[in-house]
């Protein structure tokens, strides 16, 4: 009899326990989205939208901090974000009174996001995590961010508020990776008789028609990481010509048919010498920067839209500066002229409606010629 007891005691306790297990009671409190069943935990001062926190918040030290900080309470609610924070992820307003994932859900890996839960509504390590974000929203640019989260206070039974800090890495990691791929440039730019500055020119045409192009309707696949893609990648359009030999490079003079043929594989190469780069931008833009709208471009004839935008824009940008600039065949064009070049082979060699845009801001382009002469 006593055996009995304690046995249905000791079941009825597991089941209290497995009731208050607090993935499950999250999970079905955040599919109830009921706020009376919330009760179970620390209250919630976040309502959506601004707010002051209070003295005794543990976000109140990095109020004025240059590193983005936010804090949560134990239902992974938004309680408050630091100026920072809101500097940082300006394309999301109001993000306190939000849940954390309801926000930065699709920021994390699968793993991450078991994680965090774990550690905060289990206390793995120590109520402590840290690991990697990629922080995308609207009209911002992704952000790479080392993430650190603790409890702000250990001293209760189960910490009520935790502070999450982001360490912003894009800038860094950018700058790493750029850097790996400008040393290879500029081993090409020995070689190529492209001079001077080029390819900074191409750079900017390239990223001020794209600026132009956001918003527009069907160029969907513009926004504020293509815009910085593409303005560094279009300098990246030649690097195949590290691999083309130097005197036909170099040939004064027509190429015969065999040296265009060789000539043409700087589009593989640089594609080739581009395939590890980490955005498939780079590999486009190689590959087709001398493909033409009429499909009779180089290396596989693409035709229209099935040619990259990247390289339909590369390719305006390109042809621009190449005519602008004095070459051993041909004499330094005009302004005007370069636009009346291009103009012509609207439709045969470029996107025609890339061409309008285009003539729409070709001052922009001359502005930058102007400016960046070598
Ligand atoms: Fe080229
Ligand atoms: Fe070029």
């Amino acid at each position: 009899m006593f055996v009995q007891i304690l046995t249905i005691l000791l079941v009825g306790l597991y089941m209290v326990e497995i009731q208050k297990e607090p993935v499950d009671e999250l999970e079905a409190l955040e599919e109830a989205g009921n706020e009376d069943e919330l009760g179970a935990f620390v209250p919630v001062k976040a309502e959506k939208g601004e707010s002051t926190p209070d003295f005794s918040s543990a976000i109140h030290p990095f109020l004025n901090s240059i590193f983005p900080v936010l804090s949560i309470d134990r239902e992974l609610r938004i309680l408050y974000a630091n100026s920072a924070c809101q500097r940082l992820f300006t394309g999301y307003l109001n993000m306190v009174g939000n849940y954390f994932f309801d926000v930065f859900g699709k920021s994390f890996e699968v793993e991450a996001v078991r994680n965090i839960r774990n550690t905060i509504i289990k206390g793995q390590n120590g109520y402590s995590w840290k690991g990697d974000a990629r922080i995308k929203f609207k009209d911002m640019v992704t952000v790479l961010a080392r993430v650190y989260l603790f409890a702000a206070d250990l001293s209760g039974k189960d910490p009520g508020e935790f502070v999450i800090m982001f360490d912003d890495v894009t800038e860094e990691n950018k700058r790493l990776l750029r850097s790996v791929y400008m040393s290879l440039l500029e081993a090409s730019k020995l070689k190529d008789n492209d001079t001077g500055r080029h390819i900074v020119r191409v750079n900017y045409y390239s990223r001020r028609l794209a600026e132009a192009l956001h918003h527009k309707a069907g160029y969907d696949q513009i926004d504020a990481d293509f815009i910085d893609h593409i303005g560094f990648l279009a300098s990246m359009h030649d690097v195949g010509k590290i691999g083309t030999p130097d005197d036909i490079l170099n040939k004064e003079g027509p190429l015969n048919d065999w040296e265009w043929t060789i000539m043409k594989e700087h589009t593989k190469n640089g594609a080739f010498i581009l395939s590890t780069y980490p955005n498939p931008m780079a590999k486009e833009i190689a590959l087709s920067h001398h493909e033409r709208w009429n499909g009779t471009g180089y290396p596989f004839q693409l035709e229209g839209e099935m040619i990259p935008l990247s390289a339909r824009i590369v390719s305006i940008a390109d042809v621009y500066d190449a005519l602008r600039m004095k070459r051993s065949y041909k004499p330094p064009f005009s302004h005007e002229k370069t636009i009346r070049e291009i103009e012509k082979a609207r439709e045969t060699q470029f996107d025609p409606t890339l061409v309008n845009m285009f003539l729409c801001i070709s001052g922009d382009f001359n502005a930058i010629y102007e400016e960046n002469r070598d």
